[in-house]
């Protein structure tokens, strides 16, 4: 769906819908953990204008949004949804370079082992591992001498 393609138009209906949603948004407002709402139904009943709803209900109670895009028939390698949101969270455009990232993760202060996560969900190498890994070259063993007795 193009973006904005409802703009203008009213929503009609989807109160009880869209009560749940607004309980699960002031929920998670009060310090509940955060919440999986999934919307399904066939194609043109609404699903996107719902989502749309939500999501302008949301940024007026002061959350920020970050959409990622799940396509039935795939997507480019490195703009998953999970890349593209967790991108979204660091403030970062959609094709960023590994410093970028490595800026954000900065500017983010993370630490440890989330900067671990986080590459690893935005696809860049791993940086400054050297101390937590051995590396190990593993070669075929030479072949043992044979012994008399084994030998026909
Ligand atoms: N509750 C609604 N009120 C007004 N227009 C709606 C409503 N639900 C859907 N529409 C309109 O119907 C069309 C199809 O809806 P859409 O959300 O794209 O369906 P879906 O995502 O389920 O395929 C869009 O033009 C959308 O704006
Ligand atoms: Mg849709």
């Amino acid at each position: 769906m193009k973006r904005g393609a409802s703009a203008g138009v009213p929503l009609v209906g989807r109160r009880a819908e869209l009560e749940q949603c607004r309980a699960v948004l002031a929920a998670i407002g009060e310090g509940a953990s955060g919440a999986v709402v999934v919307v399904r139904g066939e194609p043109g009943i609404g699903k996107t204008r719902l989502v749309e709803e939500v999501q302008s209900i949301a940024a007026g109670m002061g959350f920020a949004r970050h959409m990622g895009w799940v396509l039935d028939f795939g997507t480019e390698r490195g703009h998953g949804a999970v890349r593209t949101i967790v991108a979204g969270l660091l403030g970062l455009e959609r094709d960023t370079s590994s410093d970028d990232v490595e800026s954000a993760i900065d500017a983010a202060k993370l630490m440890g082992d989330d900067c671990l996560y986080v590459r690893d969900l935005l696809e860049i190498p791993q940086r400054g591992m050297t101390d937590r890994f051995t590396r190990l070259s593993i070669e075929r063993p030479a072949p043992a001498p044979r012994s008399a007795s084994s030998s026909v």
